[in-house]
């Protein structure tokens, strides 16, 4: 039978919305269900892959066949991808990563004394970026929710993480992004044109994303 083409390399995604802590019972989050890291994780287990799923709470079950790292922070986070980075063939950032987070963190639970309350926040460190900056053989793959200027923020995205592919949807379609089933993306490198894909279920655009991978490292 012929080898599946992701057979012995181990690939890396993440899913999931970070939570950054204010105190022992809240913190700030976002919209990630964690449907399009999941289903990435799902697909390329099914072309062979060894595959670690760092994610951060979901409502998901853990897919069968791969190795799930739970975590809460985006600091978590970047400690479970740095750890496994170096023999790695592939990291997927499907994760949303929450850009800042509380600078302080109450160890007690904040009570509701004063009338105004202002958090400062600071930032998380950039995960990806900084695989980006120590890359050596991995194949980086970001995404980018944007609300407008897609393409330019993409393609802003590629150098500055120094990713192999940015795919962007924009989050402002009910059909796409956070929360859905369904995602319509563009998938940006640094030496191709854009390639739209239709609107498809997350598991469709999974399968697809991995395909241009397996095409670009020449291991079909
Ligand atoms: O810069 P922006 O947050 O829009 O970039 C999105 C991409 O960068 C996603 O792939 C996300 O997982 C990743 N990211 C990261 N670390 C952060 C913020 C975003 O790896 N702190």
């Amino acid at each position: 039978p012929q080898q599946l083409p992701l057979q012995g390399k181990k690939v890396i995604i993440t899913a999931g919305g970070t939570r950054e802590r204010l105190d022992p019972v809240r913190f700030i989050g976002n919209d990630s269900s964690g449907k399009m890291g999941y289903a990435l994780a799902e697909a390329a287990r099914d072309l062979g892959a060894e595959v670690i799923l760092i994610s951060a709470k979901t409502n998901l079950s853990a897919p069968t066949g791969i190795m799930l790292i739970s975590v809460e922070t985006a600091a978590q986070m970047s400690q479970a991808v740095q750890a496994q980075f170096k023999t790695a063939a592939i990291v997927i950032m499907a994760a949303a990563v929450s850009d800042y987070r509380p600078k302080q963190v109450a160890k007690e639970k904040i009570k509701k004394t004063a009338v105004t309350l202002t958090l400062e926040l600071e930032k998380t460190p950039d995960i990806l970026a900084t695989l980006g900056q120590n890359k050596q053989q991995q194949y980086l793959i970001g995404f980018a929710a944007e609300t407008q200027n897609i393409a330019e923020y993409a393609q802003g995205k590629l150098t500055a993480k120094k990713a192999n592919m940015i795919v962007a949807n924009d989050v402002s379609n009910r059909n796409a992004g956070f929360n859905v089933s369904t995602n319509k993306v563009t998938i940006f490198r640094p030496n191709q044109g854009p390639l739209d894909l239709p609107l498809a279920d997350k598991h469709v655009i999974a399968r697809e994303i991995l395909a241009q991978a397996v095409e670009d490292l020449k291991l079909n």
